[in-house]
């Protein structure tokens, strides 16, 4: 990427004023703002599926076979997660009412992409045990779901809701 020192003075007058787009260089503000929305379209997705998942482990609503559908759902999302955060979408550079994506995200991308594994480990493991139709079992793992695999990413890098 150029650093604008090393651009001619008019290419970097004309980059200062915002009115030149260097290609190659990071995404813009508009491209991050949607990125905001896609991730929590995303989040919605898992949302829309994880909730199936809690009926059936809670009071055994619907199939363990709906239980594999969804949790196969939610672990091809962990495939789309990380594009929809690119660096610089989150708190800090939006407004705390736009997003809740912390800082952290980005000062520790390597925790992240961790927590995103954990949510893919942890979904393939239940598609696998809901398979069998062992309900005790089922519901162990969807505990460990949610508390490694949701909790384990939005602890560390998610803040409260903006009031
Ligand atoms: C790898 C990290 C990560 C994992 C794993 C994760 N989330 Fe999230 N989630 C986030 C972040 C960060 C936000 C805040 C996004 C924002 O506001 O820009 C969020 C936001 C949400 C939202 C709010 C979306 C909205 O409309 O604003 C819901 C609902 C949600 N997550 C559900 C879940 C559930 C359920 C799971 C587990 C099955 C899960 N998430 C797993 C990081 C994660």
């Amino acid at each position: 990427m150029y650093k604008t020192k090393m651009l001619p003075k008019f290419v970097a007058a004309a980059v200062l004023a915002g009115t030149v787009a260097l290609s190659g260089c990071a995404s813009s503000s508009a491209d991050k703002s949607a990125a905001i929305k896609d991730r929590q379209a995303l989040m919605q997705t898992i949302l829309k599926n994880w909730k199936p998942i809690k009926a059936f482990a809670k009071s055994g609503a619907g199939s363990n076979a709906d239980v594999v559908k969804h949790a196969k759902a939610i672990n091809a999302t962990t495939d789309q997660m990380l594009a929809v955060f690119p660096k610089g979408s989150g708190r800090g550079d939006f407004s705390d009412k736009q997003t809740r994506a912390l800082p952290a995200i980005w000062k520790n991308w390597e925790g992240f992409k961790k927590a995103n594994q954990t949510l893919s480990n942890e979904s393939a493991k239940l598609a696998s045990i809901a398979a069998s139709g062992d309900k005790q079992a089922i519901a162990k793992q969807v505990g460990a779901m949610g508390k490694l695999g949701c909790g384990g990413c939005h602890k560390p890098f998610r803040g409260a809701k903006a009031k």
